[in-house]
């Protein structure tokens, strides 16, 4: 396995070599990173996984420093699962310069839910994305669906700025215990870990409601956030929507519900497919 720094480098090592699948991580890596890595490897040809902490995708307030960098150890578990190349630039690499050209996705999709509580949030992932894109120059690309709404508004990119890779989902990978596995898991504490998996729970919840024939979505949404509330979480949504668009369901549309919700400091995000 490579690892290149600089794009100078990336190009080098991928010169004639057939296009890559690619996987974007910001590092500190997890079982769930691995599983889309497998699953990068599963569709032949070489594998590229990315690993920048993007600042743009930061609000003043939220974790950029705090941001766990581990190199050396991401790189030892990417090597074990069959990643051939790295690529690791640095700041001053990616962004020589303060990027200001920026990919502004639709306020429709980007501004609810995640965009709402996180603004600019989609404007910097959209951006660092493309960026990656043109450097990686990738066939494929892989997102989490635990980044649900992500990986809505990166394909819609992918689709409206007729970008040549498919972008493909990766599915959530799950503790025993239901809690979806995130980097920030890691900033729990021991009391915060064991209630983490409530809202994994709170989702099942949601779905048992509508599986017992509820209909009323504001009630259920509003019934699952009070249930978070009495548990000491801090809900900033949870939300039934449109799977292919989020927008409010109509009846028969399939949904998902996506919820985030901070427990002590830390905010975690899940959803469900109903
Ligand atoms: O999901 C992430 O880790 C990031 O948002 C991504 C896609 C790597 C862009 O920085």
């Amino acid at each position: 396995m490579r690892v290149a720094h600089t794009v100078a480098d990336l190009r080098q090592a991928l010169a004639g070599a057939e296009p890559p699948a690619f996987v974007p991580t910001m590092g500190n890596l997890h079982e769930g990173h691995l599983q889309l890595v497998r699953q990068a490897g599963e569709l032949g040809g070489p594998v590229v996984v990315s690993i920048f902490v993007n600042r743009l995708q930061f609000q003043p307030h939220e974790d950029f420093d705090r941001y766990p960098r581990t190199l050396a150890r991401d790189c030892e578990q990417l090597e074990a699962v069959g990643c051939t190349l790295v690529f690791a630039p640095d700041e001053a690499e990616l962004y020589p310069r303060p990027q200001t050209y920026k990919v502004h996705p639709p306020a429709q999709l980007a501004d609810i839910l995640e965009g709402e509580f996180r603004p600019g949030f989609f404007v910097g992932v959209c951006t660092v994305v493309l960026k990656l894109f043109q450097c990686v120059q990738p066939r494929v690309a892989i997102f989490g669906k635990k980044d649900y709404q992500q990986f809505l508004v990166l394909k819609g990119m992918v689709e409206q700025l007729a970008l040549p890779v498919e972008v493909v989902p990766g599915e959530t990978a799950r503790a025993p215990d239901g809690l979806a596995l995130s980097s920030r898991n890691g900033y729990l504490g021991e009391a915060e870990r064991a209630e983490a998996p409530q809202l994994a729970l709170a989702l099942r919840g949601v779905q048992a409601a509508l599986k017992a024939g509820e209909r009323d979505l504001a009630v259920i949404e509003a019934r699952a956030m009070a249930t978070l509330r009495q548990r000491g979480w801090v809900p900033d949504y949870v939300s039934l929507r449109r799977r292919a668009d989020l927008q409010k369901p109509a009846a028969g549309d399939p949904l998902v519900v996506l919820a985030a919700a901070k427990l002590g400091k830390t905010r975690l995000i899940d959803n469900l497919e109903i």
